[in-house]
């Protein structure tokens, strides 16, 4: 049986199987595993493409991860927070737009304690009622995610960035612990989050082997949300000097997440329409099923950069969601206005 039909029957794959599908270079079997990810995908979600709109509201962060352009070392990154009104203007003209998920994401910002993200949630949530929320704001306590979960967050995205824990260790300063970020994600899974993980693909220092480590991982945690894309430098990083990950294991991984986790909400990320010009179009046709166009104000779009040449950095939301609209056509799939939850979650 080949490795394509064995991944998609969810039989074991041992460690050189997942190598042979994630290196492939044979064009014939990377067509027929991207074609079965695309029917498993239809399977679940037919042709709808799910859209999140993407918030950055802070770029403080006190972390210090040697990949990140707003890591707290660079000292030339111009810091910025958005404030309550201007976060809730954002969740405002998207919705016009018509998003029905926001995404707030930011560095770790002390400022942003619970105090002040229960109110902002709750106000969110009544503005919208028909709208989830996603927090991807980093490492916090179990409590802190529960007091968050309570007031209304619907879903959480904490890449685990990497399932190895040496390679997890170059990647982070000592104070950042592995074990406790494999620990987040379990507590926000038992809260009852829509958990979202990932990894960056092609991260100095990684070997394949550390990709089938997260293959197994995300087996094991069973995540709702994958989010992965290319390692991409920065200028202002210890990495400046690196090469950007490769856009053709991206998608292979794409593919073999979406047959080893068939609901999955996967995807195709701003990083890989960075890396390819085509990137978007290309994770769709691997088999990803959301886009996050970005509904930050445009003047601190170009503050939020987490590696150089990051894409829309100039654009108004509008014309983003346009944008990606005929992207997402093109390619044969159609944007949809729907909350997209995870097929586990879709309350009859
Ligand atoms: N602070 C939150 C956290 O740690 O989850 C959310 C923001 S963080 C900037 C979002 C993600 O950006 C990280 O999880 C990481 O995978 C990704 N990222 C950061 N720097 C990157 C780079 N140079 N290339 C590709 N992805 C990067
Ligand atoms: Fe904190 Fe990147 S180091 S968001």
């Amino acid at each position: 049986m080949n490795l394509t039909d064995k991944l998609e029957l969810n039989k074991y794959l041992e460690d050189g199987e997942f190598e042979e599908l994630i290196l492939s270079e044979d064009a014939e079997q990377n067509e027929y595993l991207a074609a079965r990810a695309r029917a498993v995908r239809e399977s679940v979600y037919g042709k709808e493409v799910y859209l999140r709109g993407l918030i950055e509201f802070t770029n403080y962060c006190k972390n210090d991860c040697l990949y990140c352009g707003i890591r707290r070392s660079n000292k030339n990154a111009q810091r910025y927070r958005l404030s309550e009104e201007e976060i809730l203007d954002c969740c405002e003209s998207g919705y016009e737009l018509g998003f029905r998920t926001f995404v707030l994401q930011g560095g770790e910002d002390a400022y942003f304690t619970d105090e002040k993200l229960v109110p902002l949630i709750k106000e969110i949530k009544r503005r919208h009622p028909d709208c989830a929320l996603t927090l991807s704001i980093g490492e916090r306590e179990k409590e802190s995610y529960q007091r968050l979960y309570d007031a209304g967050a619907d879903r959480y995205l904490l890449r685990h960035e990497t399932a190895d824990k040496k390679h997890y260790e170059s990647l982070h300063p000592s104070e950042m612990s592995f074990e406790h970020r494999i620990k987040c994600l379990y507590d926000l899974k038992e809260i009852g989050y829509q958990v979202g993980c990932g990894m960056i693909i092609g991260s100095p220092g990684q070997e394949v082997g550390h990709l089938i480590k997260d293959l197994r991982f995300l087996r094991e945690l069973q995540p709702e949300m994958v989010g992965i894309g290319p390692f991409i430098p920065h200028h202002d990083t210890p990495f400046s000097d690196r090469e950007t990950g490769s856009v053709d294991i991206t998608l292979r991984l794409l593919s073999i997440i979406r047959l080893m986790l068939p609901k999955v909400l996967l995807p195709a990320t701003t990083a890989l329409g960075t890396a390819d010009g085509l990137g978007r179009e290309k994770g769709i046709l691997a088999g990803a099923n959301v886009v996050m166009p970005n509904l930050s104000p445009t003047d601190v779009r170009d503050k939020y950069l987490l590696y150089d040449n990051k894409i829309c950095t100039g654009d108004e939301a509008a014309e983003c969601i346009r944008c990606m609209t005929l992207r997402v056509q093109k390619v044969g799939y159609e944007v949809v206005q729907s909350r997209g939850d995870h097929s586990n979650f879709v309350k009859n």
